[in-house]
């Protein structure tokens, strides 16, 4: 057997893990479409994906997700136990071989949805996040914040059928934006409020430039 020595200096430097969150309607979407592509014109390789999802069985919890009445405890443990698989099967072992992960939400949309929105008890929250990832945190966090109701006129335009969260009253939205607020407080220098109520142009210049300053290359 003639295998490699094991040479620390050849492994790639570790990739950077950013996430966009927001309240349903926020216009996450095409700004994360436009943020994958302007990092892979930098040359930098990228792995596009969501929770709650992003492999197999996380697709399978999304669906129960969106779609299952279930106790708010079941709840975020079906987010923390997808999240689990995700970081498990492709966030870590992207981020270990050198490339990026852009992530549509993370955990801080637990606690904006299941602590904020649905009161979950704040030390359940903790205790799972500590379980899943006690010491992985996103490198950067866009946060679009924008009113609800500008939000909730959004999502009815698209004339889709909304999902259980989407079918939330607007006192539901309002404690999942301040719960983001909140979050965002605690974390400033990872958690960057972005005014999402303008137009997409200037949102996405405001991105470019976050960006740019964070996570130079
Ligand atoms: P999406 O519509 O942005 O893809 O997200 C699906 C829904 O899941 C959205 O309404 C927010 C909700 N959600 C939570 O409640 N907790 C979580 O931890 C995550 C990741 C999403």
């Amino acid at each position: 057997m003639n295998e490699k020595p094991f040479n620390p200096g050849e492994q790639p430097p570790r990739g950077r893990f950013i996430t966009f969150e927001g309240i349903d309607g926020a216009g996450k979407s095409s700004q994360i479409a436009a943020t994958v592509e302007l990092l892979r014109a930098r040359g930098i390789e990228v792995d596009q994906t969501r929770e709650p999802g992003g492999t197999p069985l996380g697709e399978r919890l999304r669906e129960l997700l969106l779609h299952e009445p279930m106790h708010l405890e079941t709840e975020a443990m079906l987010m923390f136990a997808a999240r689990r698989e995700h970081l498990a099967a492709r966030i870590e072992p992207a981020l270990a071989a050198g490339r990026w992960v852009v992530c549509d939400r993370f955990s801080d949309a637990s606690f904006a949805y299941q602590v904020g929105g649905r009161g979950l008890a704040r030390d359940k929250f903790d205790a799972l996040e500590a379980w899943v990832h006690p010491r992985l945190q996103p490198d950067l966090t866009l946060l679009f914040d924008l009113p609800p109701e500008t939000a909730a006129a959004r999502v009815a335009s698209t004339g889709v059928d909304p999902d259980r969260f989407e079918r939330e009253q607007r006192d539901f939205f309002e404690r999942v934006r301040e719960a983001y607020l909140e979050r965002a407080r605690q974390a400033p220098q990872r958690i960057r409020v972005v005014d999402a109520d303008r137009a997409p142009e200037l949102i996405r210049a405001d991105i470019e430039r976050i960006v740019r300053e964070s996570l130079p290359t």
